[in-house]
């Protein structure tokens, strides 16, 4: 008899994140524990990719975030670069038909236009073929770092103000957040790094201000279905206060259960 219960039983699927964004770090280490070259730790790292993103899909997340390739990683060797970036194109056009039947619409975020052309190609056609798709929006960064994307927001903004179509003192945080690739995307509620390091590393800087954030050891190719259990678990036994007090926040909760006044708490 198979006595092992799925953890995904322990959710509170009323409480879970709406976005989740996730720094998959780990797959070099997982490699070289197993004398394997970085590449197949990567490859491994794929299977993951695919997991979580159809556990993901199955518990009804709206959003899941990747950073898959950040601008910084132009700086590997290059024989790496080109084993992550055929790894990535093969990937999209290997997964897509599965990630059609399961709902799941591809979005694109970064510099697109300096990967090679043949990935470009494999993405676009990922891209249009989901475009359709209404369940879990798979946000895939690809050469991407906020502090450029912000640079790139800035620049817009400033063009703007110079044509006279903006006053600088209309500039509002919705002016930025419209200006940045996840426009109109919900700020991720809880932002996971495997690996074990704690750091954000000039990902979706703007965005993460009031995520909940989750560290752990596991290299990202061990990173299966309980290891996400986990730390959506995790999750749901926090409580996001947005600068409120505790008491604020129970009171909001307490408006918000159904047939309760919505009297809006003070939130100066
Ligand atoms: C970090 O591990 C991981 C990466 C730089 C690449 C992650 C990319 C994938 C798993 C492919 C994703 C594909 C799609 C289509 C989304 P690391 O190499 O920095 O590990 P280390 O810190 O142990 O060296």
């Amino acid at each position: 008899m198979n006595e092992k219960k799925d953890k995904t039983d322990l959710l509170d699927m009323n409480r879970l994140p709406e976005h989740v964004a996730i720094i998959m770090d780990g797959n070099g280490r997982w490699a070289r524990r197993r004398a394997m070259m970085r590449s197949e730790g990567h490859a491994e790292g794929v299977n993951s990719v695919n997991r979580i993103t159809r556990l993901s899909s199955d518990l009804g997340i709206r959003y899941l975030t990747l950073y898959a390739f950040s601008t910084e990683n132009w700086k590997r060797p290059q024989a790496e670069v080109d084993a992550l970036m055929h790894l990535i194109g093969w990937t999209i056009r290997k997964e897509t038909p599965d990630l059609v039947k399961n709902n799941v619409k591809i979005h694109l975020l970064g510099e697109i236009d300096r990967l090679p052309e043949s990935v470009r190609e494999d993405l676009e056609a990922g891209r249009q073929a989901t475009a359709h798709c209404t369940g879990l929006n798979l946000m895939i960064c690809l050469s991407y770092s906020s502090r450029w994307e912000l640079t790139n927001a800035t620049r817009r903004i400033a063009k703007k103000v110079k044509a006279g179509e903006l006053s600088p003192d209309n500039i509002t945080e919705d002016t930025i957040a419209s200006e940045l690739s996840t426009s109109g995307i919900p700020d991720p509620d809880l932002l996971i790094r495997t690996g074990g390091e704690h750091r954000i590393s000039n990902f979706l800087l703007w965005q993460c201000a009031y995520s909940e954030l989750y560290f752990t050891p596991v290299l990202w190719p061990d990173f299966d279905n309980d290891a996400f259990v986990d730390a959506l678990l995790d999750y749901q036994n926090r409580e996001r206060r947005f600068g409120m007090t505790s008491d604020q926040v129970s009171v909001a909760h307490h408006n918000d259960e159904p047939g309760n006044d919505s009297t809006p708490v003070n939130n100066n």
